[in-house]
């Protein structure tokens, strides 16, 4: 007899019929299997299964395994209750993300790299099904976005950091997988209620579901793409959208973010050429994201850029993203390249001398400037402290915004720990400003 039960009920004896999931497509849970190994076990609870058929007739009963166990509870016992042919979560509530308790201790890394194994077969039939006309609905691939919202509840750098390690012939894939976690861990970072972080994550996963509309040997072409190739290319937002289709269906985040993820702040992206007011947070957000991701990757034209580089490269392309969402974002990141100038709660100036392996939002600070007196103080050392206090890092700054050409020299001599004083034109406040007579003290 073939029963429903849910993952908490599952037992090693079992024989697992089928899985209800539309887009799972690794080979294991494809699979009908007696369960016999622990780590199988450990894989489907750690998994967001609502429903899992197995068959009495070849493996053991759900009455014999709670006989066993301390986990079904009368509510939660068996349903019985086969699995319809065409199986579609009927509640549009999302339940809220959460992480379940595994019973074997795995390496973050290791679990990520299988979350991440899994997502990237899981997004190329989805790409791959859209391109040939089958609308994408957010029941399908809600699944998918709880178990990368899992795991970057679990550890975000670890699922992050094998984002990054891409091949060429997976780039589109993972680059998507990678743009929905880093878009979740931005929303939790801006502590956006999980309804709306899993719509994010949605966008992030579909952004560039437009490139499979793209001709064959464009995506991965060597080398810059001439003036033609690029104006193809620069259509994938709007064939994204086709993609999508028009159901009401589909997160208006996500067709927001597919259409708007490479316009800039300053109105000189594409396709419309829109400009700040004009863009929505989540499309700012969704800029951010692609390019950190896009310029940490190893690409067939280019090496990739390390976090804290790409961080602070794209810290001083003017006009490119919403100053507020990056440093949001870098804060999200929880990365402070050593050298980066911050501006603190109690609205000093300080430049960051260490990393906090522990706390990597935390890193130590060098104060040596105060803002409202607009003078240099003797250099002071601390650790960053959690907000609200006023040791709390407000958000990075741009140095050459604070302190004009000379601010190379600066941050040598404070980094040297040596105490610079000068003289300010103008005003004090966030803007660009002169600076003359400075020396060492
Ligand atoms: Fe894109
Ligand atoms: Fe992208």
């Amino acid at each position: 007899m073939r029963v429903t039960i849910t993952a908490s009920q599952l037992r090693l004896g079992m024989y697992i019929s089928a899985i209800d999931t539309s887009w799972w497509e690794h080979p294991f849970w494809r699979s009908s299997f007696l369960l016999r190994r622990q780590s199988d076990l450990d894989k489907i609870i750690a998994s967001d299964f609502q429903r899992i058929e197995i068959d009495t007739d070849r493996g053991i009963a759900p009455e014999s395994a709670a006989s066993l166990s301390d986990a079904a509870s009368p509510q939660t016992a068996i349903a019985v209750d086969p699995l319809p042919a065409v199986a579609e979560p009927a509640a549009p509530e999302p339940a809220p993300v959460r992480v379940r308790p595994t019973r074997r201790r795995e390496d973050a890394a290791t679990r990520a790299a299988e979350t991440v194994q899994r997502s990237k077969f899981a997004v190329r039939r989805m790409f791959g099904e859209a391109r040939l006309g089958r609308a994408i609905k957010p029941a399908d691939i809600a699944p998918l976005v709880d178990e990368i919202a899992a795991s970057v509840a679990r550890d975000p750098g670890a699922i992050i950091s094998v984002c990054r390690l891409k091949n060429k012939d997976e780039y589109t894939y993972l680059h998507s997988v990678a743009v929905c976690a880093l878009m979740i861990n931005l929303g939790r970072h801006l502590r956006l209620d999980e309804r709306e972080i899993r719509d994010i994550g949605m966008a992030g996963l579909l952004h560039d579901i437009g490139k499979m509309a793209m001709p064959d040997g464009l995506l991965d072409k060597p080398g810059r793409l001439d003036d033609q190739q690029t104006r193809v290319i620069r259509t994938h937002p709007e064939e994204g959208i086709r993609l999508l289709g028009d159901s009401d269906e589909l997160m208006p985040i996500a067709r927001d973010v597919c259409l708007h993820h490479h316009e800039r702040v300053d109105g000189t992206g594409y396709p419309f050429g829109l400009t700040a007011e004009q863009l929505s947070v989540h499309a700012r957000m969704g800029a951010v994201c692609d390019v950190y991701d896009a310029v940490t990757s190893n690409r067939s034209y280019k090496p990739a850029w390390s976090p804290s580089d790409a961080l602070s490269r794209m810290m001083t392309w003017e006009g490119h993203f919403d100053p507020n969402v990056l440093s949001a974002f870098v804060g999200s990141i929880g990365i402070y390249p050593i050298g980066t100038l911050v501006q603190m709660s109690d609205s000093q100036l300080g430049i960051v001398i260490a990393a906090n392996a522990d706390e990597p939002t935390l890193p130590c600070i060098r104060r040596f400037y105060a803002v409202p007196d607009a003078r240099f103080l003797a250099p002071k050392d601390g650790a960053a402290r959690p907000a609200p206090h006023p040791d709390a890092i407000l958000r990075p700054e741009d140095g050459d915004r604070w302190f004009g050409r000379d601010w190379p020299a600066i941050a040598a001599r404070v980094l040297a720990g040596e105490t610079v004083t000068g003289e300010l034109f103008g005003a004090t406040g966030h803007g660009a400003m002169p600076l003359i007579g400075m020396r060492a003290a």
